[in-house]
């Protein structure tokens, strides 16, 4: 199945909602200028960040142990200058960035962010402007338009290193002339930086909050709600907010929490959720959380390669994300029989039906146990689809879902998928989260 476009056509209704004929896809592919400006980005990352032989020798070295940092020596890496040594830096822009780069592209080009000819974007924890980069990728057509972007770290270099890494890429996208983006680097940490930034059109953060210090004294909800209450009054009434971290259990945890801190405080979501309503995945004994899982397509060779090296090839990409509007921004619709597919697809055996294929959705009722028989549908994570809950819902006894069908009246996409998505993956290829399970017991 392609993941160009989630069509599903939608036919009469007994209600008196009406739908779009399709929806674009949450993920969609990168264009052809951005997969080429990605395949070109080893010469680049080459221009900017020049190693010596020996260095690019240590290169998978010093990928595997920031990898190993960032995920297992956490304690350490809150409030620290982490990246300010050249191996890190190396590893971090060899290796994390252009992974960062390739999951924002496809989420931004999903999105479609409105940024007015004007308009101030502030970028929490920008490291080396990753953001900024994944943007110019997804949208090249904003970079006609004069946009601000503040971007503020801790750290310079990585800062720096990026901007001329935002330079090479519009000369890779032919934009070099043309545009007219400006650039603006604030070295300090986020809470006194934003007090001499200007009114926000649009704060981002991605990958950043995972790294702030927590404490474990207090309830993080509680934390979670000041810190949005302080980024947010940097924002516009009317502006947008998004919020973009790893696809694990913390990074899922923190978007949770920013989301209901933004609900409570009046902000509107404009994703992933399709419904206003309290998280599911806050609930009392929920195990999982809100992340989405996306192919690796569009991965150039080269970052295969050298994933592979540092023995940290993947098989898939994850993330967490929450798309905020302000108190007077835009208001999205509650899609009452819609859901947000937030697993991959697994067989459940019925006792009637024989093997269905289920997954899970979130819609306005909560968590649903999608069901749809074996060989009709193909849902992807991040799938918007009209679901169909009975009169009588039954809950499923395993996960307390609701349990509901794929809505009856469509016909569903028939899952064809591309090669690469379902070769199995060697045994290096390790899945960047503990999400969901693929298959499912009952
Ligand atoms: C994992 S990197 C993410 C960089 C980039 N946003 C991305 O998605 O690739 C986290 C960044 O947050 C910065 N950072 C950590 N704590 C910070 C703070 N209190 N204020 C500003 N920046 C901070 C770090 O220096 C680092 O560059």
């Amino acid at each position: 199945m392609s993941e160009e476009k989630s069509k599903i056509a939608f036919g009469p209704k007994s209600s008196s909602m009406s739908f779009p004929a399709s929806f674009p896809a949450s993920f969609p592919d990168l264009s052809e200028e951005a997969s080429q400006a990605l395949l070109g980005y080893a010469d680049l990352l080459r221009d900017v960040f020049p190693m010596k032989a020996a260095h690019r020798r240590h290169l998978a070295d010093n990928i595997q142990e920031l990898s190993s940092f960032l995920i297992e020596d956490r304690k350490e890496v809150l409030g620290r200058d982490y990246l300010h040594t050249p191996a890190a830096l190396g590893a971090y822009l060899w290796y994390f960035l252009p992974w960062n780069l390739l999951r924002l592209t496809r989420l931004l080009g999903g999105l479609k962010p409105d940024l007015p000819e004007g308009a101030n974007i502030v970028d929490l924890g920008a490291g080396p402007l990753t953001f900024v980069q994944a943007l110019a990728l997804a949208r090249p057509d904003l970079l006609s338009r004069e946009l601000h972007f503040y971007c503020l770290d801790t750290t310079p270099k990585p800062m720096r290193e990026g901007r001329k890494l935002y330079h090479g890429l519009l000369n890779a996208l032919g934009m070099a002339e043309s545009a007219r983006w400006k650039i603006h680097l604030v070295h300090a940490p986020w809470h006194v930086a934003l007090k001499d930034t200007p009114r926000a059109d649009m704060l981002v953060a991605t990958n950043f909050m995972n790294e702030l210090p927590w404490h474990r004294r207090e309830p993080l909800s509680e934390q979670v709600r000041v810190f949005f209450r302080e980024v947010s009054s940097s924002l516009r009434p009317d502006g947008q907010a998004l919020f973009v971290e790893p696809g694990n259990r913390l990074g899922g945890k923190l978007i949770t929490l920013l989301r209901e801190s933004g609900v409570g405080a009046g902000w509107n979501v404009l994703g992933p959720c399709t419904h206003p309503q309290p998280c599911p995945m806050l609930a009392h004994r929920e195990t999982s959380w809100c992340h989405f899982t996306v192919s690796t397509r569009g991965c150039p060779p080269w970052l295969e390669e050298l994933s592979r090296e540092a023995e940290l090839r993947k098989r898939d990409v994850s993330l967490s994300y929450v798309h905020l509007a302000g108190p007077q921004g835009r208001r999205p619709d509650t899609k009452e029989d819609l859901a947000r597919i937030i697993s991959a697809e697994f067989p459940v055996p019925d006792r009637e039906k024989g093997m269905m294929t289920g997954r899970y959705g979130c819609a306005v009722h909560g968590k649903v146990l999608i069901l749809s028989g074996q060989g009709e549908a193909g849902t992807r994570s991040g799938d918007i689809v009209p679901v169909h809950l009975p009169e009588k819902p039954r809950h499923d006894p395993k996960s307390q879902a609701l349990i509901g069908t794929l809505h009856p009246d469509k016909k569903p996409r028939r899952a064809t998928r591309r090669p690469e998505e379902v070769k199995s993956p060697g045994r290096e290829a390790r899945r960047e989260d503990g999400g969901p399970n693929r298959t499912r017991k009952k």
